[in-house]
């Protein structure tokens, strides 16, 4: 009996040395080692990538990188071996086992198996919550009918009108959704966010089917909020690492990235022609960068505390935090002689702050978050006081308020033209408005939660 246990264990074992050499799990980290530093997107030595499977099958300048099934008529093969081998360039030669390896893999056919399943731990939607989650963000639909909220990793659709229609819950691949907004068009739902410390993702729905388009994740850490380009083609989103990042819907189309702050980018606003982007964060400082050049044309402004929410309107950009104070800054005396001085760090501007600041009446507590309407005119400010306020831009005069919200309040949103409000709160709860007159339209938690104390042990 221990016998024959020992040789299937041995049989096993030859079976499995045997398998064919696996190119996501063995080569790749190869290539990604000891080649991609000079083999990529961003340098192509030789006209050869290395860093995805369609280029390793393309080849470089002189040609295919490999002969199926013959190591010693392959380029790769011929570059990594010899007593001074050409690939990689200054560095030391690839050890003999992983030139083997190569070979093998060649040998076998250089066949590209499937991409390994993420071993990081999947995304868990409950179908139903113990506690109602916070609501992270929230948006209105340009015509106010449909009301989108995001908590942790799913957003909920919500008819503001047809209260008997049950909310669609969507499912991400972010473990933290951070901004859910409309294209001005109405026709797409950005949803941004990631997983902390591992990527930032945004995933486009179809509207208002609410069908998946597709997903993109960028850099290392988790997206914060961010706007939609007036033309939709973009969203512009911060990010952890100092910067505002641009990202196309189209997935072909590049990322950019504009590194102009030194901690958290907590917002991002695009100017209403989609010129100039004003960002805010965790460093207390408020931006204007060109879009065009990707970059910085004035700090406009450093608060005492951090920046939580930006927004813009032609004339003026406004940014709000913990200061608990909301400034706007105009455009014109702001950047004048800025745009043709040069723009970075070293353009040296010819107007003071006090020239150019614009301000608001003082605010009762730390700004959470602002949202203007889709034409721009009116702009919503939640607190962590129960109360909702509502400013005419052009005259940074308080028109309404709502009060008695259950605050704090995450998150709120406008539609196009400032009639209807959303909001979400810390505590779970949505609720949607009719801001003329404050009428209450829909309040609801809108995710199923199974009360505490019926919750199987
Ligand atoms: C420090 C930079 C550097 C590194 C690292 C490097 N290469 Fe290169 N590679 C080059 C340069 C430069 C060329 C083009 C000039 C030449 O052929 O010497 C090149 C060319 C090549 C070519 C020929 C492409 C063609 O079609 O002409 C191959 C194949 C290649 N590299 C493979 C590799 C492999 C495999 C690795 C990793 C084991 C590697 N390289 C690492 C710089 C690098």
């Amino acid at each position: 009996m221990k016998r024959l246990c020992i040789l299937l264990f041995v049989s096993c074992a030859g079976f499995v040395s045997a398998a064919d050499v696996s190119y996501h799990r063995e080569v790749w980290p190869i290539f990604k080692r000891h080649c991609v530093g000079c083999h990529s997107a961003q340098k192509s030595k030789g006209g050869l990538r290395l860093d995805n499977v369609a280029a390793v099958q393309k080849g470089g300048e002189t040609g295919p990188l490999f002969v199926s099934g013959k190591p010693d008529q392959s380029l790769l093969i011929k570059q990594i071996i010899g007593d001074e081998p050409e690939m990689p360039v200054k560095e030391a030669p690839l050890s003999s086992a992983k030139v083997a390896l190569l070979r093998d893999w060649i040998a076998q056919g250089a066949k590209f198996d499937a991409p390994p399943a993420s071993t990081a731990a999947a995304v868990v939607i409950p179908a139903v919550y113990a506690f109602a989650p916070a609501i992270t963000s929230v948006a209105l639909s340009p015509d106010g009918k449909i009301a989108v909220a995001a908590c942790r990793s799913e957003v909920i659709l919500i008819s503001v009108d047809d209260t008997n229609a049950t909310p669609r819950r969507l499912s991400t691949e972010s473990d933290l959704i951070t901004h859910v907004e409309f294209s001005p068009d109405g026709l797409r739902l950005a949803v941004s966010g990631g997983s902390p410390q591992r990527f930032g993702a945004v995933t486009f729905f179809k509207m208002p089917e609410g069908k998946l388009e597709h997903t993109r994740r960028h850099g290392k850490d988790t997206f914060f909020r961010g706007g939609f380009a007036p033309d939709g083609k973009a969203i512009a989103l911060g990010g952890a690492d100092g910067a505002a990042h641009i990202v196309p819907v189209d997935a072909a189309a590049k990322i950019n990235s504009i590194d102009l702050h030194s901690d958290w980018v907590l917002d991002v606003t695009y100017t209403p022609d989609g010129k100039q982007l004003v960002t805010g964060g965790r460093d207390k400082a408020t931006k204007v960068s060109s879009v065009d050049t990707l970059r910085l044309l004035r700090m406009v402004d450093q608060s005492t505390d951090i920046i939580s929410a930006v927004a813009s309107d032609a004339l003026a950009a406004i940014s709000g935090g913990h200061a608990r104070t909301l400034t706007g800054y105009d455009y014109k005396v702001a950047l004048a002689g800025v745009e043709v001085g040069g723009s970075g760090n070293g353009a040296v501007p010819v107007n003071r702050r006090d020239q150019y600041v614009r301000a608001f009446e003082a605010q009762a507590d730390v700004v959470l978050d602002m949202a203007t309407s889709g034409d721009r005119k009116w702009l919503a400010v939640a607190t962590r006081q129960p109360e909702i306020r509502i400013y005419q831009m052009s005259d940074r005069q308080r028109k309404s308020a709502i009060s008695k919200v259950p605050a704090p309040i995450n998150a709120v949103a406008l539609d196009n033209n400032g009639t209807r409000l959303a909001l979400g709160s810390r505590d779970g709860q949505v609720q949607i408005y009719e801001v003329a007159g404050g009428k209450l339209l829909r309040s609801l938690v809108p995710v199923p939660v199974t009360p505490v104390n019926t919750v199987a042990k």
